[in-house]
């Protein structure tokens, strides 16, 4: 597996600002937060200050854990984010976990959420983490087709979690080193 070519992974900068709180905007009706922790009220170079930070493990609000947020660019044009987790706590081991993708509507079914996750993959592994917890909604086949095809294994111990109101979310590890 290799990344796509022409995908530019990179920190959210300040002439994203229009690009990523559309594509905010537009990921609500999938109810996925494209600029996780964003709000109206927060702004832009603040948010971009605070994500760029906790990559480098300054601000991390007590309970949380270093993360970055990561911007995916088909020749300047913004197709969808990955945000890593370099490490988990108790919530990430439920739900979370290392690694979350989204990718655009219009550009969709184009392998960009492989490269994506294969990408978030190779930067925890740099990091030093060896296999990887993804974890996504059992309804979700699209997120489900793309763990699969990054060598994702179900949790042999608890491969799966049922909520309160009856949705379940599985859970997947993937080594990092096969991602390189
Ligand atoms: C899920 C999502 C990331 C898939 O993105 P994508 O770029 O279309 O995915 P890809 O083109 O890389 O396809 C990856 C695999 O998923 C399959 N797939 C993608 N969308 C699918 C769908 N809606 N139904 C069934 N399979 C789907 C593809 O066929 C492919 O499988 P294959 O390699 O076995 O052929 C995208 O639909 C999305 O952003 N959804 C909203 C946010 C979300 O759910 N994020 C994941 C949270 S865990």
């Amino acid at each position: 597996m290799s990344l796509n070519p022409s995908l530019e992974f990179r920190e959210l900068a300040s002439q994203d600002e229009q690009q990523a709180i559309d594509a905010h905007q537009s990921m609500l009706a999938d109810d996925f937060e494209f600029l996780p922790t964003w709000s109206m009220a927060e702004p832009w170079e603040d948010y971009i200050y605070r994500m760029n930070a906790g990559r480098r493990g300054e601000h991390i609000p007590d309970g949380w854990v270093r993360s970055a947020l990561f911007g995916a660019f088909d020749d300047g044009e913004l197709v969808g984010r990955v945000s890593v987790r370099y490490e988990l706590n108790d919530f990430l081991l439920q739900n979370g976990g290392h690694i979350g993708y989204g990718v655009l509507p219009e550009h969709r079914r184009r392998g960009m959420a492989v490269a994506l996750c294969q990408f978030g993959l190779a930067e925890v592994g740099h990091a030093g983490v060896d296999s990887a917890l993804l974890t996504c909604d059992s309804m979700n086949a699209g997120s489900i087709a793309t763990i699969l095809r990054c060598g994702g294994v179900l949790d042999p111990q608890l491969p799966s979690l049922e909520a309160a109101d009856g949705s379940k979310t599985l859970r997947y590890w993937i080594s990092t080193q096969s991602n390189h």
